[in-house]
């Protein structure tokens, strides 16, 4: 693999002619004027085929393709050898070739459904149980703090991968959750993260869960260590963190040397990668929230996603489908950005977990081979629940001067059916017409036919929607956690099938490295003027500021 796909893949060369000889012509008005079956043909339905039962409708029939421009991108997937990258990836292959490990979050969720050699997986069976067993006895009362009374509160104390799942999760499975168990999540450094949350702890009745792979990271190792100093200063005796602190970790040396007990620790391994790890022990709180039993339908509907990736036609292969359009509008159309917009409240940290899932895997210019690309890679994500974004930032993605694709999502059946479910049809009438204002737009002569004679001709012009802006829409029936398991495991495979696709290896995250040594460089100047050194003159003016008028 080169640095250049147009040399490597005859159909990107192909994709990129049509893209400059016939763009203008690809207007969606037409195309649903000329085909009564565009929906019918561009769309699919997805059936678990195991698990509980999960049904997920993708509509990508308003998206700027024809058929002709599908099929080179399935040919595109296929040149790239994206099948046979993904058997090498539920095989267990060191597909992340830069750290030399498998690429296994498919493995804590296969329930011994395919075999997979890789060190640990025939132990993930043993942590599941340990954390049920765990989550059981939390949940009923049976464990007790270091007074002898019942758990209330859950703190987890991670950052990244190893608090973006398990926030996320939370919320959009609140429904299910234990309504008198208070869960918080503190992740930033920034003291006031733990000291607000800590404002609302009760250290006899607190439960803290230190997720971090490593058991390195600056921000969750110093939260942590706050944290059982907060709660040393009512229990007095160490002898007491054993009630109250667990730790989700692959690292056990670290762990104990924290002072937790191996006893009190869950195991994953190096194969998790941290945004792919709620599947993992670091799902202990997910399962403390909405308990083992839902955790486990979060699995198996994620499971059953797996198997319909694994085993489905590219044509008709979900994730493929969207990661084929995603290549359409990020490496030929010059789109920077991917919207995820739900249109579920409980959905609202979506964007937020997808924005580590897709930036940290394919936010990439090095191929795995070192070769520098010369083609975009991921895009970025972001968005916000429905309706709520309408009052925000659609205006610019109706008017603006930049392409933004989007992916609506929503369920039929809301968990608040209100007022006779009049919320929901209002939120799901909102769903339906912003794709279709994107799509079709306004012409000029609809909003002077609308506007009569009198009407400026500026105010005319504002009113025009172009329209051709495009999107796909997932709906299912129910967020529950079957659905959500298939919803992120989509996602997940989407990602994979992108990085393939652009030669980059989506599981390492080197460029979040250079920030970290540099400001454990500058941690030991920040007391004295003097010791700033090395450093461009804004940096270090920076930090002289910073010590002219610091009041602690
Ligand atoms: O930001 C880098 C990163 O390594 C993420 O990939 C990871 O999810 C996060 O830090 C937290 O890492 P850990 O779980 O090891 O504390």
């Amino acid at each position: 693999m080169t640095g250049s796909l147009a040399s490597n893949y005859a159909s990107w060369k192909q994709l990129q002619e049509i893209y400059d000889k016939d763009r203008a012509k690809i207007v969606l008005r037409d195309l649903f004027a000329a085909d009564p079956q565009r929906f019918s043909k561009l769309s699919a339905t997805y059936n678990s085929q195991s698990g509980p039962g999960v049904q997920i409708l993708l509509d990508y029939s308003k998206h700027l393709v024809t058929e002709p421009i599908l099929q080179k991108l399935f040919n595109l997937l296929r040149e790239a050898k994206v099948e046979d990258a993904r058997d090498k990836m539920f095989s267990g292959e060191h597909i992340n070739t830069s750290e030399d490990r498998a690429v296994l979050h498919v493995a804590l969720r296969n329930f011994n459904d395919f075999s997979i050699k890789e060190e640990g997986v025939d132990e993930v069976s043993k942590v599941l149980q340990h954390m049920k067993e765990f989550s059981e006895s939390v949940r009923s009362g049976q464990w007790k703090g270091y007074t002898g009374k019942t758990i209330n509160t859950i703190v987890n104390i991670g950052i990244g991968g190893s608090d973006l799942g398990p926030v996320m999760v939370t919320e959009a499975l609140k429904p299910f959750s234990k309504r008198d168990l208070n869960a918080h999540f503190v992740s930033n450094i920034d003291g006031t993260h733990i000291a607000e949350t800590l404002r609302l702890c009760d250290p006899e009745r607190t439960l803290f869960i230190v997720a971090s792979k490593t058991f390195t990271t600056q921000e969750t190792i110093t939260n942590a260590e706050s944290a059982r100093d907060w709660f040393l200063g009512f229990a007095k005796d160490k002898a007491h963190v054993a009630k109250h602190f667990v730790a989700l970790s692959t690292n056990t040396s670290a762990v104990t040397a924290f002072g937790i007990s191996e006893a009190n620790m869950f195991q994953f391994w190096d194969w998790v990668g941290g945004r792919y790890s709620l599947w993992s022990a670091i799902g202990l709180s997910i399962a403390l929230v909405i308990g083992f039993d839902n955790f486990e339908k979060l699995l198996r509907g994620a499971h059953a996603m797996d198997q319909h990736f694994k085993t489905t036609p590219l044509e008709k292969n979900l994730p493929a489908i969207m990661a084929a359009l995603g290549i359409w509008y990020n490496d030929f159309y010059g789109a920077q950005t991917l919207a995820l917009l739900p249109y579920d409240q409980y959905l609202h940290k979506f964007a937020d977990y997808f924005q580590q899932g897709d930036m940290e895997s394919n936010g990439k210019f090095i191929t795995k081979n070192g070769d520098r690309v010369n083609y975009q890679t991921g895009p970025i994500i972001w968005g916000a629940s429905g309706t709520n974004g309408q009052h925000s930032f659609y205006q610019l993605i109706h008017q603006g001067t930049k392409i933004i694709p989007a992916d609506f999502m929503a369920p039929a059946t809301s968990h608040n059916p209100i007022a006779n479910s009049k919320h929901h049809r209002i939120l799901l009438s909102n769903f339906f017409a912003q794709p279709e204002a994107l799509a079709f737009g306004k012409t000029e002569e609809e909003v002077r036919k609308e506007l009569g004679q009198n009407a400026s001709e500026a105010l005319v012009k504002s009113k025009v929607f172009e329209g051709n802006r495009p999107s796909s829409s997932l709906m299912f029936d129910k967020l529950d956690p079957a659905t959500l398991g298939a919803l992120i495991a989509l996602y997940e495979h989407k990602i994979f099938v992108q990085g393939v696709v652009w030669g980059i290896n989506s599981f390492d995250q080197m460029g979040v490295e250079l920030g970290k040594v540099l400001a454990k460089q500058i941690l030991a100047q920040l007391d004295k003027s003097d010791d700033v050194k090395g450093h461009d003159s804004s940096t270090t003016g920076l930090i002289h500021w910073y010590q002219a008028h610091r009041k602690e």
